[in-house]
């Protein structure tokens, strides 16, 4: 069955708003995997615009399914987490200017830097893997870092028009996890998937592992608003 990463970073970002200590994403860590979740995902990003070194400390003790920490290829961010040593790291692109990680990791143009990373990472016991579009050239230079999975950014499939437009960018999801097949990776994938259009996802074969943020912690907002207002109205009438 393929494995669900809960990317909790959201809940974070609501904690932030506030700058106080609600909600905290290390309860919302033991309820994912109370769901069910087999991964925790949490994006440490060199701004802390969310996910804090507290809770990256935290979970690390507490969380007991893999721990999955998105990184860039920052040298801070490195040394952090080579002291943290999460289960993996997926290593992101990342813009400070941007809503959420855009493009894929560029490991083509980059081999050098990202190479050093993967085997720094590695050297302290932590899976890699590189988050990148599905293109032929960029499977094909993280297959030669030797990193151990590919996370195919399905943004454009998510973005995409139902019907022959999404099957178009599906055909190319499909195509690109053959090459990370064949290469022997281990195959992941993630960012915009939703409750609509996981299940094609989910089918390619031999996927392992699916990261999913935005759609989940959505819902739970929703799913969870009624009784949240119940329960302040029981306190009120009590
Ligand atoms: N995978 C990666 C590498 C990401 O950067 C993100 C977003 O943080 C996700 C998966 C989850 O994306 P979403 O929040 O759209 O489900």
């Amino acid at each position: 069955m393929v494995e669900l990463g809960v990317n909790i970073d959201h809940v974070a970002t609501l904690r932030q708003a506030r700058r106080t200590n609600e909600p905290d994403p290390v309860w919302a860590a033991a309820l994912a995997e109370l769901g069910g979740a087999d991964a925790i995902t949490i994006h440490l990003r060199e701004d802390r615009r969310h996910i804090q070194d507290r809770d990256l400390d935290v979970l690390r003790r507490t969380v007991a399914v893999k721990l999955n920490l998105e990184m860039a290829c920052e040298t801070e961010i490195v040394a952090v987490a080579c002291r943290v040593r999460p289960d993996q790291a997926t290593l992101v692109p990342e813009r400070r200017e941007e809503v959420t990680t855009e493009g894929g990791l560029e490991v083509a143009a980059h081999r050098e830097r990202v190479g050093q990373v993967v085997r720094e990472l590695q050297e302290a016991g932590i899976v890699v893997s590189l988050f990148l579009d599905p293109e032929e050239r960029q499977i094909a230079a993280a297959a030669e870092l030797g990193a151990e999975a590919v996370e195919l950014h399905t943004g454009r499939y998510a973005l995409a028009r139902p019907g022959n437009e999404q099957n178009r960018e599906l055909g190319t999801l499909k195509a690109a996890a053959a090459r990370v097949r064949e290469a022997g990776m281990t195959l992941h994938a993630g960012h915009g998937l939703t409750y609509r259009n996981v299940v094609p996802v989910a089918r390619i074969g031999r996927m392992h592992e699916l990261n999913i943020g935005h759609s989940i912690v959505s819902r739970a907002v929703l799913v969870g608003f009624e009784r949240a207002v119940r329960e302040m109205k029981a306190l009120l009438s009590a």
